[in-house]
């Protein structure tokens, strides 16, 4: 069964601008999607969707069969979900074990050294790591969550190229390992090359390649 499923979705800020129009898609656990789309195509939006963090105008989103109103969007971004952004939104005067302290539900040390932050890294200020890292610990915040979806926008965004490469690397290996419903929006397409299934998202649509 599907972990995550939108159905019949309709979007819009303003009335006779659809953002997304009639949205179908169903998302399962253990798989690495990336939802491509050009800047403005609405994948933020989408994400924001599934998040609970907006209500679409018409269709549900579903999460393991029950429409997140049922449990609340406050209980679904809570239990079901955890964000992962481009610009890390880390809590900048903690370490990286404090921040991920903050969600954790298991060891957040031991969670850091599997994603490849050293020791002293771990516990060295969040601001004196680089981007690479930065995502690292943003990635492991997530994980620490336990929630079943990871959402992340542009995960790569801010980093160079080997970096990005890194970081497609460890969102694949989490979905894998771990069994996360990882959905990732952004417009790379070597972020996409990693991914289990490629949607695009084009004139509030849905496509597969
Ligand atoms: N709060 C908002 N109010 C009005 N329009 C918005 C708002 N947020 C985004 N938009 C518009 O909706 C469209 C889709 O935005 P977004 O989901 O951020 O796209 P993407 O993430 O693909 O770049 C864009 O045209 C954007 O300008
Ligand atoms: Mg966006």
């Amino acid at each position: 069964m599907a972990v995550l499923e939108m159905k019949e979705i309709c979007y819009a800020y303003e009335e006779g601008r659809p953002i997304l129009s009639n949205v179908n898609m169903e998302f399962e656990t253990g798989k690495m999607y990336a939802i491509l789309g050009p800047s403005g195509s609405g994948k933020t939006t989408l994400l924001s969707l599934i998040g609970g963090l907006d209500i679409p105008q018409k269709g549900e989103i579903l999460f393991e069969g029950e429409n997140i109103s049922q449990c609340g969007l406050a209980c679904h971004r809570r239990n079901h979900v955890a964000l992962i952004f481009q610009s890390y939104n880390l809590i900048d005067y903690m370490t990286p074990v404090e921040n991920v302290a903050l969600t954790a539900r298991q060891d957040a040390l031991a969670l850091l050294l599997r994603l490849g932050l050293t020791a002293e890294e771990a516990k060295r200020n969040v601001m004196k790591l680089s981007g690479g890292q930065q995502q690292r610990v943003a990635i492991a915040r997530a994980l620490a969550s336990d929630t079943p979806v990871i959402l992340a926008d542009e995960p790569t965004g801010n980093l160079d190229e080997d970096t990005a490469g890194e970081i497609a690397g460890i969102l694949k290996e989490s979905a894998h390992e771990l069994n996360k419903c990882m959905i990732v929006v952004t417009h790379s397409n070597e972020l996409a090359a990693k991914a289990d299934v490629v949607l695009y998202l084009k004139c509030g649509s849905i496509h597969t390649a």
